[in-house]
């Protein structure tokens, strides 16, 4: 793979925006990529959690100048921004609570207006609600992928980890859980080959 750039967007905070940078980041360690997290917000949980000192990998908090010496980009955006990301692919997070779901409706009209690819990640769908449920059912209908609700992260959080680390291997389901980023990440790499094949298509 050359280069892959994603956005992790959606402009309400707390919707697993930081945790999947920091874990598909993790993720794409494993498989034996090298990535780089760009945190807009310096005092962002991704930046804190790289200030831990125990990450595979940079985080960063501004643009670089030059193209990086990384194949996966990944850009945790900040709470509130509601200006839609330059890359094609943007990986959306949502939690399927009522109050919270509202503005990742909002900023998915706006990115398929503007004809971008999108990748919903449905996290900390609470099963015993009825109605984030269906809501993360309908969703995952439509192709959305599912991060269930799990103590191994703010596990990991506490301990400035990502689910990666072998500190987390006895944690709960933690296999299951790493097999979803594994899957967030197969997604992420099939928009880059498809794109890839037509580049050479169009050359
Ligand atoms: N699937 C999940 N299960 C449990 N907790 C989750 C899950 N997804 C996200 N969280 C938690 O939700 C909180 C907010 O996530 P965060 O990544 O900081 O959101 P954002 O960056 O969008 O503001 C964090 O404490 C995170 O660990
Ligand atoms: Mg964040």
């Amino acid at each position: 793979m050359t280069f892959k750039l994603v956005n992790i967007w959606n402009p309400k905070g707390g919707q697993g925006k930081s945790m999947i940078a920091i874990n598909l980041a993790a993720a794409a360690v494993q498989m034996g990529l090298k990535p780089l997290v760009i945190c807009q917000d310096p005092q962002g949980t991704s930046s804190m959690i790289y200030e831990g000192g125990r990450l595979p990998f940079e985080v960063i908090a501004n643009i670089p100048k030059n193209k990086p010496d990384a194949n996966l980009v990944l850009i945790d955006h900040q709470a509130s921004d509601w200006q839609l990301p330059q890359g094609r692919l943007l990986l959306m997070p949502v939690k399927p609570a009522r109050t919270q779901y509202k503005t990742y409706v909002d900023a998915r009209k706006i990115a398929e207006k503007a004809g971008k690819q999108i990748i919903t990640v449905v996290t900390d769908a609470q099963h015993h609600r009825t109605e984030e449920r269906e809501t993360a059912k309908r969703l995952v209908e439509k192709g959305a992928l599912e991060i269930p609700s799990s103590g191994v992260f703010s596990r990991a959080d506490a301990q400035l980890l990502t689910i990666f680390d072998e500190e987390m291997n006895k944690a709960y389901k933690i296999k299951d859980r790493r097999n979803d980023f594994l899957k967030i990440l197969g997604a992420v790499l099939a928009d880059a080959l498809e794109q890839e094949g037509e580049k050479k298509n169009a050359a």
